[in-house]
Order: structure tokens, then sequence, then C-alpha cells
């Protein structure tokens, strides 16, 4: 998948939301390669400083310093995220998000399952909704969701049904708000923390790709949302084939 030719990311800035993870510093890294600025948001539990280093130490590669800057957000928090975007300059959002397993529908308590859907879904809810209107036309907005919208998978109801409601909000909003464009990137199964060789061979053997994603490969796939002027109000699948098997 390419970007339209002639399209980079010099001199624009993008915001991405929760990005303190795997797939979220994949696309901060592929995004500076493309010559954009990038301003990653979340939720660091140690200070900004030990953070960095301590994450680049665990990530593949470094981070561009130059290019990639942070702040902390707790995304929960709305009144805190329209702030950051009533005082932040930005042409791209990203709301990279995270998903957590639960467990079954009829084996988890409620509150349980009510706080997971909550995360998944309001968090980027609140980035994209304060974000989007200090957007315009040339700017888009990609949600990271998931395999498990469209495929139930063991553990993940919650997750599965947020990243779902995500998937119809970013219809919404690309109808309201074009020509800002807003588009969804869903990941199928991708190795966040370095599975053991026995594990991804066995996991790659079930998808007809013969693969288990890398974050790398979402933060492709979230570039081409990015820069692809006539791409919206559409869920882009980077699954390897997981959901036809
Ligand atoms: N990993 C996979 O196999 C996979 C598969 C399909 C789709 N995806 C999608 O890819 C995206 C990224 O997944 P991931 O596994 O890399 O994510 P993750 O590790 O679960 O979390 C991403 C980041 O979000 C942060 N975060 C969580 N709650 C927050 C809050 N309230 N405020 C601010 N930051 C918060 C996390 O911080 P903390 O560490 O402090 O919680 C973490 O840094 C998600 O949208 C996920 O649905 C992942």
């Amino acid at each position: 998948m390419h970007a339209a030719v002639g399209t980079t990311l010099t001199d624009e800035r993008v915001v991405v939301t929760d990005g303190y993870s795997s797939v979220g510093l994949a696309t901060a890294r592929a995004i500076a390669d493309q010559g954009g600025e990038v301003l990653i948001t979340g939720r660091p539990d140690e200070s900004p400083e030990e953070l960095s280093s301590t994450r680049e130490d665990t990530e593949s590669g470094s981070l561009d310093r130059t290019r990639i800057d942070e702040q902390t957000l707790e995304s929960t928090d709305e009144a805190a995220v329209k702030a950051f975007f009533d005082e932040t300059e930005f042409d791209h959002l990203v709301c990279a998000g995270s998903a957590r397993p639960t467990g079954g529908v009829t084996e988890t308590d409620t509150e349980t399952f009510r706080a997971i859907i909550d995360s998944v879904f309001w968090r980027s809810y609140y980035a994209a909704k304060h974000g989007v209107e200090r957007l315009g036309k040339g700017s888009s907005v990609t949600f990271i969701t998931g395999t498990t919208a469209e495929r139930p998978a063991v553990q993940f109801a919650a997750t599965g049904i947020g990243n779902a409601a995500l998937e119809t909000l970013m219809k919404y909003l690309a109808v309201e708000t074009g020509p800002v464009r807003v588009n969804a990137v869903s990941p199928g199964r991708v190795d966040t923390i370095g599975l053991a060789d026995d594990t991804r061979q066995t996991v790659a053997r079930a998808l007809p790709a013969d693969r288990i994603g890398e974050p790398e490969d979402v933060a492709d796939t979230v570039l081409f949302a990015v820069l692809n002027p006539h791409t919206t109000g559409t869920v882009i699948r980077v699954d390897g084939g997981d959901l036809l098997v």
C-alpha cells in the first residue's frame, strides 16, 4: 500500500493519543520517518525523563527526539483532553487506544465489562470530538481498533464491542466533519510483547500471511490512512488474512 504520489508529512504535525505503546511508538516513528512532527500523549507512570529512556531501551529502535515530543494526558478526563486540544496546533490525529482482555460476557462482572468498553470507546471519542474541531481540509483522524470488532476473540468481548462502537463513530464523523478524513485501522494479532518463537510460529501458521503482525505493520497502515487524500469513512484491516480463516 502506498500513499498518493507526492504526499508527504513534511511540516505536518501529528498528535498520537495513548501513544506510549509499541503500536503508538511505531506509528510515531513512521510519521517522523516521513518528515512529520509527532506529539505523543498518554499516561506515563514514570517521570517523562525516565519514561523516555525506559521505553527507548525496551522498544525496537530509538526515537528521533528532534521530531517526536511527548506530553502527559489522561485520556479518560474529557476536560483535560479538551484543554489539550484547545491549546495545540496540529494537522492529523491518531487515536492509538489500548486493548485489554477481560473475559467472556457471562463470566465477567458488569462493572468490569462496562469499564473496559468505556475505556476503549470514550478515550478515543473525547480525543476525536475535541480534536476534530481544530482540523480542516487536508487533515485526518485515524482510530486504531481491531478485528475483535468483527469476529469474537476469546477474552476480548468488551474490547471488541468498544472497537465496534469506535468504527461506527468513525463513519458518522467522516460524514459530519468532512473534508476532514476519518478512518479506522484494524489490526489482527500483533506481537506487542515479544512472544516466544514457538508461540509466534503457532500464531503465524494459523494465518494466510504465515506471519504474526508487528507494530510496524500497523504503523504503515496508519500512515496510508493519514496520507491518502481519497480515503475516508473506511476500516482498513491489517490482519494477515485472519478474518478469512
Ligand atoms: N496488541 C494487539 O495484539 C492488538 C491487536 C489488535 C488491535 N490492537 C489495537 O492497537 C492499539 C494499541 O494496542 P496496544 O496493545 O499497543 O495498546 P496498550 O498497550 O493496551 O495501550 C496503549 C497505551 O494506552 C495507554 N493508556 C491506557 N489507558 C489510558 C488512559 N486512560 N489515559 C492515557 N493513556 C492510556 C496505555 O498506558 P498504560 O500502559 O499506562 O495502561 C498504553 O501506553 C489499540 O487500539 C488496540 O485495540 C492491538
